[in-house]
């Protein structure tokens, strides 16, 4: 038979989907499963967003330029200088989803063997991507401790090599929450300007940010124009994860050429989608206000609930819709799976995401779970009342 590629062997499993034969096996037992696992938001999608697709008027759906639609871009850029990040249109890629931002920004920035180092636990699909590019990942812990704030700079310092190409945040974090500081992303561009690095950031939960916060992008920091690379995404910021429309964005003219190389080998990003994304810039700040109110009293009542459990600890999540929460067994993806197979009240389960998957350092994170507070408030406190009860039954 022939054989299966080295890098294709090697290409990780989703932590999350390897557990879904298990969900779908309990369901056809009729088992209720409460989704802790995934980042799927239930809040609507921009009527805008939908009614734009709808009315289209389109006659032929052709590509559109590799680079994405002038219309789409000259609307993305106005939006970032909303945010007092100054950026133009030729500095913005359209691409299909933040997802394929990553791999662009990979492969324009880093060859085969090259480094990037990466504060973990981080989003577990860097994973894939970076052994699809050939890249080498390199984790700098953090620790549930302090909330998984930024490493101190010293250990970044003692991480770099030749072969270091860039270091690579999520802010903020999936699957931390943690927001960091402008103090902290100019420790960040102090240390990649001294070694001659990018800097990635991946700001696809830039206005979920909470307890009056403010976001500090990278792009903000102007020392930081010739080595930052923004990823970004319509997903999650309008409930349009679907649409599979993100973008890369840097003001190093190289970074861009570049990209737009991986850009015309797949021709265009999808056309619908980029129709509803720019209509989906129209969203008035109340949208984001109301979501934003939603998500705060979400992740107060989700803390609030796990830290009543005994044993469990809890990382106090400033952004995103993500906490990681320790819990009192030896194997979270033993205890994930029995709390599929093994487990129920009342006809109900929950399924959750084990973190070791969001680390790449080995036997790190494994009493650890990623919970996604994209649930209703009713079913996050049943939810944890089940994940109590699983806890108070389950030996490892
Ligand atoms: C941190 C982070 N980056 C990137 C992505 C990719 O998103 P998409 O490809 O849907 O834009 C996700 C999706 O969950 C994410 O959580």
């Amino acid at each position: 038979m022939p054989s299966i590629s080295v890098k294709g062997q090697n290409m990780p499993e989703s932590p999350i989907r390897k557990l879904v034969p298990f969900a779908e096996k309990a369901r056809s037992e009729n088992k209720h499963i409460y989704h802790l696992n995934i980042g799927q938001p239930d809040i609507k999608s921009p009527v805008a967003a939908m009614e734009a697709v709808a009315n289209h008027g389109i006659d032929v759906l052709a590509y559109s330029r590799s680079e994405g639609s002038d219309a789409y871009r000259v609307k993305i850029a106005k939006y970032y200088q909303k945010n007092q990040i100054p950026v133009t249109s030729d500095e913005i890629i359209v691409t299909t989803g933040g997802s394929e931002a990553l791999l662009f920004a990979m492969g324009s920035i880093a060859d085969a063997g090259d480094e990037v180092i990466i504060p973990e636990p981080f989003y577990a699909n860097y994973n894939g991507f970076a052994t699809a590019s050939g890249v080498n990942i390199v984790p700098v812990i953090s620790n549930i401790e302090d909330n998984f704030a930024l490493p101190p700079i010293s250990e970044f310092e003692k991480l770099i090599t030749q072969k270091t190409k860039a270091i690579l945040i999520c802010n903020p974090g999936n699957p931390t929450g943690y927001l960091y500081s402008k103090d902290e992303i100019q420790k960040l561009a102090s240390i990649v300007l001294k070694h001659d690095l990018f800097l990635v950031a991946d700001e696809v939960y830039r206005e979920f940010v909470y307890d009056g916060t403010e976001h500090y992008s990278i792009l903000q920091e102007e020392g930081l124009a010739q080595n930052g690379i923004i990823i970004d995404s319509v997903s999650k910021r309008y409930s349009m994860c679907g649409a599979r429309i993100g973008c890369l964005v840097s003001k190093n003219k190289e970074v861009i050429q570049t990209a737009m190389k991986f850009a015309q080998a797949r021709l265009s990003p999808p056309t619908f989608a980029q129709i509803a994304s720019e209509a989906a810039l129209q969203t008035p700040q109340s949208y984001f206000d109301e979501v934003i109110e939603e998500y705060t009293e979400r992740r107060n009542i989700l803390i609030r609930e796990l830290e009543s459990i005994p044993g469990v600890q809890v990382g106090h999540p400033k952004g995103a819709f993500y906490c990681i929460a320790q819990l009192p067994i030896k194997n979270s993806d033993r205890f994930a799976q029995w709390l599929l197979e093994d487990f129920d009240l009342d006809g109900e389960t929950v399924m959750v995401a084990p973190a070791a998957g969001f680390y790449s350092s080995e036997g790190v994170g494994l009493n650890q779970i990623r919970i996604a507070y994209v649930l209703n408030k009713e079913s996050l406190i049943r939810a944890v009342q089940i994940l109590k009860a699983a806890l108070q039954q389950y030996t490892d």
